[in-house]
């Protein structure tokens, strides 16, 4: 891919939450998910695992967890302000579209869950103090599954689809294990709805670097 078109799809990659109800092909689930597969996972284990949900009932269950996910989320935003960064209508536009996928998730053609299975940075043959260590560091637990989900996000774009990164469902991770037979020693990292998006992809707008990056040391604003 030329490197303009690899931009133009990091740029216009924003979540899209209102699908067609058009089926997506297999090759095209196979060539995202081979596109997943070239990320980056800690000491190249590879300890992922995609499950792809075509399956209407499943499907449904799915959706009805997410939307009881959902349901304690609204709590959190109960009262939040509205973030600075985003004006009014914007805001008000981008609620509507949460809300529509709150309602709507097991209705979408595919749902996509990456999944990481327990590696020896989770093994209980490793000594106490080290495995203390690791179940420390809450910040990394999705370090080597989230890259593969950018991969998933940008992959999608370019093939013309939709989807949006979610975990909600992860609050009833135990109900998901049942819907999609896991075995105990793998756990959900996302829920990611996939298919023809209704309307258009539109450009991602966000804070300007100068706000986000900074040179050398904190409040040294980046000017480059
Ligand atoms: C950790 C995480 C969880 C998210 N959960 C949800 C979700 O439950 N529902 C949803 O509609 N969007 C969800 N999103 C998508 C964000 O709302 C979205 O990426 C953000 O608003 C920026 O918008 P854009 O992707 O269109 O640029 C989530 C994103 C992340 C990174």
């Amino acid at each position: 891919m030329a490197e303009e078109n690899l931009f133009e799809v990091m740029y216009s990659a924003g979540s899209i939450r209102r699908f067609k109800p058009d089926p997506v092909p297999d090759e095209i689930i196979t060539k995202i998910l081979d596109a997943a597969i070239r990320a980056p996972s800690g000491s190249n284990a590879q300890s992922w695992l995609f499950i792809v949900v075509k399956d209407a009932e499943k499907r449904r269950q799915l959706g009805a967890i997410y939307k009881r996910g959902a349901d304690i989320l609204m709590k959190l935003y109960a009262g939040a302000p509205r973030p600075a960064h985003m004006e009014e209508a914007k805001y008000d536009r981008w609620f509507k579209s949460v809300l529509h996928l709150f309602e709507h998730m097991g209705e979408v053609p595919v749902l996509l869950v990456p999944c990481l299975k327990a590696s020896m940075w989770t093994s209980s043959k490793l000594p106490e103090d080290i495995r203390a260590k690791m179940a420390g560091s809450v910040r990394i637990a999705g370090s080597s599954i989230y890259p593969a989900v950018q991969n998933i996000i940008l992959a999608c774009r370019a093939f013309g689809l939709g989807t949006t990164l979610t975990t909600v469902h992860c609050f009833f991770e135990d109900e998901v294990h049942k819907v999609l037979d896991l075995p105990d020693d793998v756990q959900t990292y996302a829920l990611m709805p996939i298919g023809y998006p209704q309307g258009h992809h539109f450009k991602v707008k966000r804070k300007p670097l100068s706000e986000v990056v900074c040179l050398d040391s904190y409040g040294n604003p980046w000017k480059g």
